[in-house]
């Protein structure tokens, strides 16, 4: 390529466009944190898109909803969001909406917890690829049971049917949790998959219910943007590694993917011991952005808007996810790192 033709070093106001059109306006992501401000049935409540409404006070150009369970044994904690009906549709289109008209791209990302919870939340036994007890830190999640080829055939059928809903409630992206010690990381890691059909085995057994679900959501819906959180590994002895993730991605690019979100996976999205400083999941995120064409989000203790700048101009990320330090104070995070200005609106 001609130095004429070589494209712009890429820092954090620059836009992406993604396939299809859509555009964020910055390369900052809000990344999914659970609010618990839901109703007790997991529809939006006023708490809820006021929490929206502030967090686009930062500016950034994509928003993440929280994780929203795609059915009430995938559920994890209490006033969680729900995808599971289409009475959720509404309230979900009242949160995208305030997302959307301070003009950046809203998400939803949408889960099913696994055997990461406990009986009293779901009101039955957890259910999980082999029945294996989810490692935690700090609590414990009851003994799930192993799932049928029917219980998978649901999974795709009840992201699936999410997804839809997350369309018809107006978002732009929806996002795939398989991150966290989740449901669909669960399925991933050889630490929770020990099945011996189909589905266990090697890293193309165990990643086939995430494949089948990203080509179901695919067919249904084929102009969603689609995001998905991966480890970039365990973070956790014998788990998924950084080279089982890189066969994973390849596989999704072949699906038509649009967006791979890199954190963590059984280990949880905490800083990892011995990671300092800003950014502390990034190398994962551009170990995986080395090996693919697809755009990447890294996260992890990122705070500085010249953190960003540096992780961008260095190609080891497309895009910066900015949690707590954006939690704390969106609009001011947003003045100081993104320059935006305080608006006063005439109500
Ligand atoms: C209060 C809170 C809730 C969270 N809920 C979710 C969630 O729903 N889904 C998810 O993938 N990660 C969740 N996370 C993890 C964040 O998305 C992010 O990966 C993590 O906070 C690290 O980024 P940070 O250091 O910028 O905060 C949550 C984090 C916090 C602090």
């Amino acid at each position: 390529m001609s130095s004429m033709m070589r494209r712009p070093t890429p820092h954090r106001f620059s836009p992406y466009r993604f396939a299809g059109g859509k555009t964020a306006k910055n390369r900052v992501v809000v990344p999914p944190m659970c609010s618990q401000t839901a109703d007790a049935r997991g529809n939006a409540a006023a708490a809820t898109i006021a929490h929206y409404a502030r967090l686009a006070e930062s500016g950034a150009g994509t928003i993440f909803v929280e994780y929203s369970f795609v059915h009430p044994s995938g559920k994890g904690e209490d006033h969680q969001l729900a995808a599971d009906s289409d009475a959720n549709v509404e309230g979900l289109a009242n949160v995208a909406g305030v997302i959307q008209r301070a003009g950046a791209l809203a998400g939803q990302q949408l889960v099913h917890v696994g055997g990461k919870t406990t009986r009293a939340m779901i009101g039955g036994d957890p259910m999980s690829p082999s029945g294996v007890r989810v490692p935690v830190k700090g609590w414990e999640p009851d003994a799930p049971v192993a799932m049928s080829l029917a219980d998978v055939r649901a999974w795709v059928r009840w992201f699936t049917e999410a997804a839809l809903r997350a369309r018809a409630a107006g978002f732009d992206l929806v996002e795939l949790h398989a991150a966290h010690g989740y449901g669909l990381n669960q399925w991933l890691s050889p630490l929770t998959n020990n099945r011996t059909d189909a589905y266990g085995g090697d890293m193309a057994a165990r990643g086939r219910l995430l494949f089948e679900i990203v080509e179901s959501i695919r067919a249904a819906a084929p102009e969603l943007l689609l995001a998905v959180r991966l480890p970039g590994q365990d973070h956790m002895e014998g788990g998924l590694t950084a080279a089982d993730m890189r066969w994973v991605v390849h596989r999704l690019e072949g699906l038509g993917m649009d967006l791979i979100d890199v954190s963590s996976g059984i280990g949880g999205w905490r800083r990892p011991e011995g990671r300092t400083g800003e950014g502390y999941l990034v190398d994962d995120a551009a170990a995986l952005k080395s090996s693919t064409t697809l755009p990447v989000i890294g996260v992890g203790g990122i705070e500085t808007g010249a953190y960003i700048d540096r992780i961008l101009a260095e190609g080891r990320v497309d895009f910066a996810a900015v949690g707590r330090a954006v939690l704390k104070d969106p609009s001011a995070w947003g003045q100081r790192q993104l320059n935006v200005r305080v608006r006063h609106e005439v109500m």
